[in-house]
């Protein structure tokens, strides 16, 4: 299923809905377009870490900070997933997301709220964090993380390497007589500023 046409088309939606001229419309997308060169290698970095994620989860997963949801339906339309649910703080990415479900799959569940702070009333066997944890202190997300975990879960972080992430990431595993299942480096871009690492690791306990 080509669903990444598929968000063009209701992004595409989203905006003429609410008012977006034509003007507007070529304004926006060439602005995007023009910060592509510098931007390949860190969004090649970011593809592969989501391809790494996808072939490793199943059960039920968490997708905490989900973004646009991209990597959420495409963990859910896995058979081996039973159901995949996207957490983020922005209301307005939830509700794009939610439009889509009947589109993709409605094994993908979308909940707006601030991680930290949502009561989660369900264990999950995977939750990930794609992407997300570069910007934050990672130990209260880990934390969390760990009290939605299944005992025999596993939790997966792909980013870059910014502010030290990755050896906080394995502090905290070890901190927590956690086990790193898998800690790989995949590829090196450009972005924030600085050359940095993607790396994937996983966390089991
Ligand atoms: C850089 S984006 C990455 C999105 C997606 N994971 C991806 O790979 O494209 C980080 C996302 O995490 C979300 N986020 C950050 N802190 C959060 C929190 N405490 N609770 C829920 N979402 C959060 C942001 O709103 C944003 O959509």
């Amino acid at each position: 299923m080509d669903f990444l046409k598929l968000y063009y088309d209701e992004a595409l939606k989203v905006f003429y809905e609410a008012g977006g001229s034509k003007e507007e419309f070529y304004w926006l997308i060439s602005s995007m377009l023009v910060r592509y060169p510098a931007h390949r290698d860190e969004l090649e970095v970011r593809r592969k870490l989501m391809d790494l994620i996808v072939q490793e989860v199943d059960g039920k997963v968490l997708d905490a900070g989900c973004g646009l949801g991209i990597l959420t339906f495409r963990m859910a339309l896995k058979d081996e997933v039973e159901k995949a649910m996207g957490i983020d703080k922005f209301d307005e990415l939830i509700k794009f997301c939610n439009r889509l479900r009947d589109k993709i799959t409605e094994k993908a569940e979308f909940l707006h709220g601030d991680f930290l702070e949502v009561e989660l009333r369900e264990k999950f066997n995977c939750i990930v964090f794609l992407y997300t944890l570069h910007d934050y202190e990672p130990k209260p997300f880990l934390e969390k993380a760990l009290e939605a975990l299944e005992e025999d879960g596993r939790i997966i972080v792909g980013d870059f390497d910014i502010n030290g992430l990755r050896e906080k990431v394995r502090v905290f595993t070890r901190e927590n007589g956690l086990e790193i299942v898998k800690d790989i480096t995949v590829g090196k871009a450009k972005t924030h500023g600085d050359l940095y690492e993607g790396f994937l690791i996983t966390v089991g306990r």
